[in-house]
């Protein structure tokens, strides 16, 4: 028999009042997404059908936001209650199969910890997650009889004796679809806070003869929600440090775990070295025996092997060949692809251009839309003149080229093979392979000239 649907609400219609933000709260980014992102991440990576996610408050800023993502938005209007909330998804879930609750301000769940939930729904139960607290004050308390959970009281429902019970909810679950559209149907809010609860349907569950298995989390980082700035730079601190630790046990040597930023993907391969400081981006990819020195960015970058990154390099969306040395100071923007050997210095750009083999450019250089020729070198303050106001233009320098110091090469221009060009140049023309090209104004030296002297003034 194939698994029944597993279709996943999302929880994020929440204003946030805590973040003190115009930004709905599960739009804030942790770990240079947002929040809720990482919820649906988790909520793909379980297989699921179909991820309804609820939004409400800050208009269409959620759905815009997560335009691209394969999702079914529900709009909840008014936040009427965890219940409300799950009975707008209703329409569009499947009634054979089995839904999971989730909440777009939890990020940090691992897939292990929902698995046990999805089971016992699949079995015709209801999965809870649940967990011990020290102080439990303002979660839903988990009450039980002979062990068995029976239902779930709520902090500002509950009495002094219910006060004292650790055991909380998380608010995730799972339940078998058609139940749970019974028992939403039948939600009343005769509570202290006039809302629909979720949690309801726990008792609901218990009368229908259905059995509620609590599991627990593995960490309880996982449970953590977002309600307030310092809780959200709190659980940035743990996505950080669980991916430092992941990036050490893979062994990567990061000279201080607790300074490192990773914000996407970071894939290394066997000997990698990190400085401190060093935030990574998007998706990067690095290849062996690679060192990065301090304070470094890399947002979309393939670092193949051997490669020297120097301190304080910033570099998007660009490709480096084996064995090349970046930096310190460097910037490549997008579209830049360096082949092996290449050397990019202080206080160089690179723009959109291809540097082929044992080419170098090694102080105070732009060079944009520009192929570079193999083994040329480049001089100190060369410039690429891409852009003439309206247009960009490219520049071809061939192989073994020699641009003198302080040269600026007008696009679309291009120098062959091999030649050389005269410091302090500005190359307006094609200038031929092998040839020294100047096009500077010829030095002259004035006999007997004499500097000007200042003026007596006059009595
Ligand atoms: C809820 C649970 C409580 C649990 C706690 C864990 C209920 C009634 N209570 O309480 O047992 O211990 O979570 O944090 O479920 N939301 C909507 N629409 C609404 C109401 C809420 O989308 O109408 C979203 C919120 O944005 C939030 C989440 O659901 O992400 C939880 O809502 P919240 O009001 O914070 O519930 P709690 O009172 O904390
Ligand atoms: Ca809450």
């Amino acid at each position: 028999m194939s698994q029944p649907t597993l279709d996943i609400v999302i929880l994020a219609a929440g204003k946030g009042t805590r973040m003190n933000s115009d930004l709905p709260k599960v739009l804030h980014p942790l770990a240079g997404k947002p929040l809720v992102s990482h919820v649906i991440a988790s909520a793909h990576e379980m297989g699921a059908d179909r991820i309804c996610v609820v939004y409400g408050f800050g208009g269409d800023a959620v759905p815009k936001t997560l335009a691209d993502e394969k999702l079914t938005f529900v709009l909840q209007a008014e936040q009427l209650g965890t219940g409300h909330a799950v009975q707008q998804a209703l329409p569009h879930l499947e009634k054979d199969g089995v839904t999971l609750v989730l909440y777009g301000d939890v990020p940090l769940t691992r897939v292990d910890t929902l698995k046990p939930l999805i089971a016992a729904a699949q079995s015709g139960n209801l999965g809870l997650l649940t967990v011990l607290l020290q102080d439990p004050t303002g979660y839903g308390r988990i009450v039980r009889a002979h062990g068995r959970v029976v239902r779930i009281v709520e902090h500002k429902d509950a009495t002094e004796a219910e006060r004292d019970i650790r055991e909380v909810n998380t608010g995730i679950l799972a339940a078998p679809t058609g139940k749970l559209i019974d028992w939403l149907g039948r939600l009343k809010n005769h509570n202290v806070q006039g809302e629909y609860y979720l949690t309801d349907i726990i008792a609901m569950a218990v009368a229908d003869g259905i059995e509620v298995l609590a599991s627990h989390p593995g960490e309880d980082w996982e449970v953590l929600g977002v309600n307030s700035k310092t809780q959200l730079a709190g659980l940035e601190r743990t996505y950080q440090h669980n991916a430092a630790r992941e990036l050490l046990d893979s062994g990567v040597t990061l000279i201080d775990p607790a300074r490192i930023d990773v914000r996407g993907e970071l894939l290394c391969g066997r000997d990698v070295s990190i400085d401190v400081g060093c935030i990574f981006e998007g998706r990067v990819e690095i290849g062996d025996n690679v060192n990065i020195g301090p304070y470094c960015v890399l947002k979309d970058v393939r670092v193949s092997s051997g490669v020297k990154i120097d301190a304080f390099s910033h570099l998007v969306g660009t490709e480096i060949g084996d064995d090349s040395r970046i930096g310190p100071f460097s910037r490549t923007r997008p579209g830049t692809r360096l082949e092996r050997d290449v050397h990019v210095g202080n206080f160089v750009e690179v723009k959109n251009s291809v540097v082929k083999a044992g080419a170098k450019m090694n102080h105070l250089s732009y060079i944009g839309d520009a192929d570079v020729g193999a083994k040329s070198n480049i001089g100190a303050g060369t410039i690429t003149c891409n852009y003439d106001g309206a247009n960009k233009h490219k520049t071809v320098i061939g192989e073994n080229a020699f641009i003198g110091s302080n040269t600026a090469l007008v696009a679309p221009v291009s120098v062959g093979d091999s030649a050389t060009i005269g410091a302090g140049s500005v190359v307006v023309k094609d200038a031929p392979a092998g040839e020294l090209t100047v096009s500077r104004a010829k030095q002259l030296t004035v006999p007997g000239w004499k500097r000007p002297v200042k003026k007596k003034r006059e009595e």
